[in-house]
């Protein structure tokens, strides 16, 4: 282990995590546990919960579990060291030296060398464009109208016009050819062998919400292509889960954000004072990137192109937006192409105005859709006005569908009541004004294995020993760790039946116990199965009973089948043979003490 096991359980314990999670997630109190939207998948209605008792999360729609440590690492990126320096940071604990396992060590380090790798070609871009050889870069940019202060903000650089320039620097540095491949800064070609990625090109470095270094996107200056050359992505750069100019926006304090399509956008608009503009990283806007924006905001600012490429990937932004939450809403920047050509022309304040005036982003899509009829045809008009009410279908909230019928019905001089009965006749033909089925968690959708079905008993084990310490007694009766089959349950039942002999309860502090983010997940979810409803005593009791057998026999028979080849294995047939005699005859009741 990296630190010592005390060291991260006192940093664990002086970070609440109901406290710590508020400072990301709205909570709302309701009986011992706090509810919100969950940060990790698209939702609308709160189904992550978080338990001061138990300091976990746990989300029932999408299964994500955890303590404070995992919710840092998955939220912030972090990996389990990190989320422990961050938290003693915040607790005011300091933390020793101390010296790395050798399996820790590598993967810290892998880590963060591609960060550090990273950090120095930034440098490195930075430094060559404030020198002799980068002044074609310093030139472009300040014809582009970018001031010396709004470079050094967004780290801004060049790549010059050797090929090899940057690798010779990074390997004299010494980083191995490996490492600077992997990082995305140098390819590997058959003619010219080893040589830089980016040469020629004016440099934006992407830095994750940390302002960490991740990649880089590089500009021709002038015509050629690719206009956009890109860093590809590696195990720091995940591009469906960053965006640009995101680390500065996070602390704009602004209620919404912008989301332009390029570099030069979110550059030009945090120059003119819109300092929570942000744009995807030279791919499509995705799922998580706004689920990484609901974080912040509830109304994200459209800013594409006006032109026909733009106006598809807002309408399909819009829908993405919409999914996770998001309200939508889109500026129009007519008769410029994009907000950097916008605020060069008419300034931050006339962009301002078109900011206050943004369209609300179903009216915008209703709007697009009255360009493909011909609303002179009585024909036309009317296929327009059903595809209308189809897509009023689409709200589920009565208040929100009605609101929008209104809206829709002034703006195009339609009858709100024709436009109303339309709209009902399209739902009853569909089914549409349903509302939505939540999806279904993974583990319910897979077929269980018989394999699964014996994991399962042995989590639902765990669980109720957690939810219910005091039949800890009649469980150690019949049951010891080792007849956990599955390695990881049976580690995590040896540090339980531990804490529960001696009368305490800390499921958050066994996770942690573990070092790796897998296992640290895995535990999460095995203190959270879920256990079935059940109604009466007599249900419950036969349920205990059954999980004690289950996992008994399935004990039973794995050291079956190693008699002969493990020396304990007869001890524990005998045992297990003993005990399911008696687990037959016996009822096992729920009467504590
Ligand atoms: P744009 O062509 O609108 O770029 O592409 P821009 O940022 O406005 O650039 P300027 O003003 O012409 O310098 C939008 C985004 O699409 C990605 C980049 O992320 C760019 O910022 N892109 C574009 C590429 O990745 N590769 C390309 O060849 C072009
Ligand atoms: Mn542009």
């Amino acid at each position: 282990m990296y630190y010592p096991e005390e060291i991260v359980e006192e940093v664990r314990q002086r970070n609440d995590i109901v406290d710590v999670i508020s400072g990301y997630v709205r909570l709302t109190k309701k009986g011992n546990n706090h509810f919100g939207l969950c940060p990790f998948h698209n939702e609308k209605t709160p189904s992550f919960s978080v338990s001061g008792p138990k300091q976990m999360y746990h989300c029932f729609g999408c299964g994500a579990s955890g303590n404070v440590f995992t919710f840092l690492m998955n939220y912030e990126n972090y990996s389990f060291v990190e989320a422990v320096k961050s938290l003693a940071q915040r607790a005011g604990v300091t933390l020793p030296e101390v010296e790395y396992t050798e399996q820790m060590r590598q993967k810290e380090n892998r880590r963060a060398r591609l960060l550090e790798i990273n950090k120095e070609a930034a440098k490195y871009y930075y430094y060559q464009l404030r020198a002799p050889q980068g002044k074609s870069g310093y030139d472009y940019f300040a014809k582009r109208q970018l001031s010396d202060e709004t470079m050094k903000n967004f780290g801004l650089g060049f790549s010059n016009k050797t090929s090899n320039d940057l690798c010779l620097y990074l390997k004299q540095k010494g980083y191995s050819e490996e490492l600077i491949r992997d990082a995305g800064l140098a390819i590997f070609n058959e003619r010219y062998g080893f040589s830089d990625k980016f040469w020629n090109r004016v440099m934006f470095p992407i830095q994750d919400i940390n302002h960490r270094v991740i990649g880089f996107g590089g500009r021709v200056m002038g015509d050629g292509e690719p206009k956009y050359l890109n860093s590809p992505e590696t195990e720091i750069f995940d591009k469906s889960r960053n965006l640009y100019g995101l680390n500065f926006a996070r602390t704009s304090r602004e209620s919404s954000f912008i989301l332009c399509e390029g570099y030069m956008d979110v550059i030009a608009l945090h120059q003119a004072g819109f300092k929570q503009a942000v744009a995807s990283l030279g791919t499509a806007f995705t799922s998580g990137q706004a689920n990484l924006l609901r974080r912040y905001v509830d109304q994200v600012f459209l800013c594409y192109d006006s032109d026909g490429a733009g106006t598809k990937a807002a309408l399909r932004a819009i829908g993405i937006l919409k999914e996770a939450g998001i309200i939508g809403r889109v500026i129009d920047l007519k008769p410029y192409k994009d907000p950097d050509e916008f605020i060069k022309n008419l300034g931050a304040d006339e962009f301002q105005q078109r900011l206050i005036k943004a369209q609300n982003s179903f009216l915008y899509e209703i709007g697009q859709l009255e360009k493909a009829y011909d609303l002179t045809d009585p024909a036309g008009k009317t296929r327009f006005h059903n595809e209308i009410a189809k897509k009023l279908c689409g709200f589920e909230e009565e208040v929100e569908r009605e609101n929008y019928i209104e809206a829709i019905a002034e703006k195009y001089h339609i009858g709100y009541e024709a436009l109303r009965k339309l709209v009902f006749s399209y739902a009853s033909k569909t089914g549409m004004v349903a509302p939505a089925v939540r999806p279904k968690s993974g583990q319910q959708e897979k077929k269980r294995t018989a394999e699964d079905k014996e994991k399962l008993s042995q989590r639902l084990l765990l669980t109720w020993l957690i939810e219910e310490p005091g039949l800890f007694e009649k469980v150690k009766k019949y049951l010891s760790p080792e007849d956990f089959t599955d390695e990881l349950y049976q580690e995590v039942a040896g540090l339980l039946f531990d804490d529960l002999s001696q009368g305490k309860v800390n499921p958050a502090a066994i996770i942690s116990h573990f070092t790796e983010e897998e296992k640290q997940q895995e535990v999460g979810l095995v203190f959270q199965t879920s256990l079935e409803e059940m109604q009466t005593r007599q249900e419950k009791e036969r349920a205990f009973h059954d999980i004690i057998v289950g996992v008994k026999r399935n004990s039973y028979n794995h050291f079956t089948k190693k008699l002969g080849s493990d020396v304990t294995a007869l001890a524990r047939v005998i045992e297990g043979k003993k005990a399911l005699e008696e687990l037959e005859r016996t009822h096992i009741s729920l009467e504590q003490g």
